[in-house]
């Protein structure tokens, strides 16, 4: 698919998880296949022109890890457009605009989800970020405030005018934080309002036919995935191969789950150094983990890792207390398997949440 002038090696995009989709998780996911765009946790324009250690961090890159897209937030144009030229000048592919967060702290400065609600300063902000740089702009955004408030429509329709190249929508207002179903219906409605650039469908989607469902009920151009690359980093790979082929990939077995957390795991270390690195794979693991089966001897030991050398000692102590749940071929009796994931917008009505993606605790937990 295109965006503006790139061409996509497919329409799956890793979504912006703040604190998650730094650059050792991207390249995790692009050495199995299937993104078509990855981006980074939002960054804060004013920082970045700043040149604080921070920001510079977050986008931190490498060639394995193109085409990459910066999720900007600020509201003041002046630094959301020399923030865009300045990563155009470092090579990154595309600059998404966040307009959907609704944590305070971005809203506060006129950020985030508060722009929705002010149409024109915001096409006006756009404008001059499209005029000033050849790389794409996009732009990420909730349905609306609440649901008298369904403003994506419209705001997407003003941004196609503005100039971006694409607009990501979460299927669910703000006021619905991350609970109750992601709106289908809403999401379509944000592609019958563009004239022509691509919508891309976001929220929920944990399995090959959950994108394609989005797909087709939707019209949207692509699907981004955030929480489900977290479960799952192999679904880009298996949702291309099942909307070309029609096939369903099998479920990664244990050891290969196993061989990419430590995959990860080493690039941690490499772009973060081995404190650092282990200290943040303490929120990772359990990612991981949560498709092991039983697992609370490996959380509650792998919260506290500090070295590559003591992950490793986990591991072996981990393998060992699992053996009883295994049957006489090495696999999960059926009791202990994770059940199968399940998109809101998947299960039949009325029936009770299952399979639903928590948010993960900490400072961004309010997304
Ligand atoms: C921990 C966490 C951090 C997030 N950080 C960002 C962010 O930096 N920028 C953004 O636009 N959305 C952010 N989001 C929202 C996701 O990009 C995505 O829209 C949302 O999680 C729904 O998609 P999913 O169900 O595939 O995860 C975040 C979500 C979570 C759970």
């Amino acid at each position: 698919m295109r965006l503006g002038p790139l061409t996509l090696a497919s329409n799956l995009f890793l979504s912006p998880l703040a604190g998650y989709t730094n650059l050792p998780f991207r390249l995790t996911v692009r050495e199995l296949g299937g993104v078509g765009l990855a981006t980074t946790d939002l960054v804060n324009a004013r920082s970045l022109l700043e040149k604080k250690a921070q920001a510079l961090k977050l986008i931190e890159t490498l060639p394995a890890d193109r085409p990459l897209a910066v999720q900007l937030f600020g509201s003041v144009p002046e630094e959301m457009r020399d923030a865009a030229v300045y990563l155009e000048s470092l090579g990154i592919a595309s600059a998404d605009i966040n307009m959907g967060c609704p944590v305070r702290k971005v809203c506060r400065v006129g950020g985030g989800s508060a722009m929705m609600t002010e149409l024109d300063r915001t096409a006006r902000l756009v404008r001059g970020m499209v005029d000033a740089v050849k790389i794409p702009i996009s732009a990420k955004m909730r349905l609306g405030w609440d649901d008298e408030n369904i403003t994506a429509p419209d705001l997407a329709r003003a941004l196609e005018d503005a100039g971006v190249a694409a607009v990501f929508v979460h299927g669910r207002t703000r006021q619905q934080g991350f609970s109750g179903t992601v709106n289908l219906a809403g999401i379509r409605a944000v592609v019958q309002a563009v004239k022509a650039i691509p919508v891309i469908g976001n929220g929920d989607v944990t399995t090959p036919e959950a994108a394609k469902m989005m797909l087709e009920q939707t019209g949207c151009a692509g699907v981004s995935i955030g929480r489900g690359a977290f479960y799952n980093p192999w679904i880009f790979q298996h949702t291309l191969h099942y909307l070309q082929t029609g096939e369903l990939s099998s479920e990664p077995t244990f050891e290969e789950r196993v061989r990419l957390m430590c995959r990860h795991l080493d690039l941690m270390i490499e772009v973060f150094g081995e404190d650092h690195g282990c200290r943040m794979f303490r929120k990772v693991a359990p990612w991981y983990a949560k498709r092991f089966g039983p697992v609370n001897e490996f959380n509650k030991r792998v919260v506290l890792v500090s070295s590559r050398a003591g992950f490793y000692e986990i591991l072996d102590y981990y393998r060992r207390w699992r053996q009883q749940f295994l049957d006489e071929t090495g696999e999960l009796k059926p009791r202990f398997r994770p059940p199968p994931m399940t998109a809101s917008f998947m299960q039949p009505p009325g029936a009770a949440p299952s399979g639903n993606i928590p948010v993960p605790k900490g400072p961004v937990e309010v997304w």
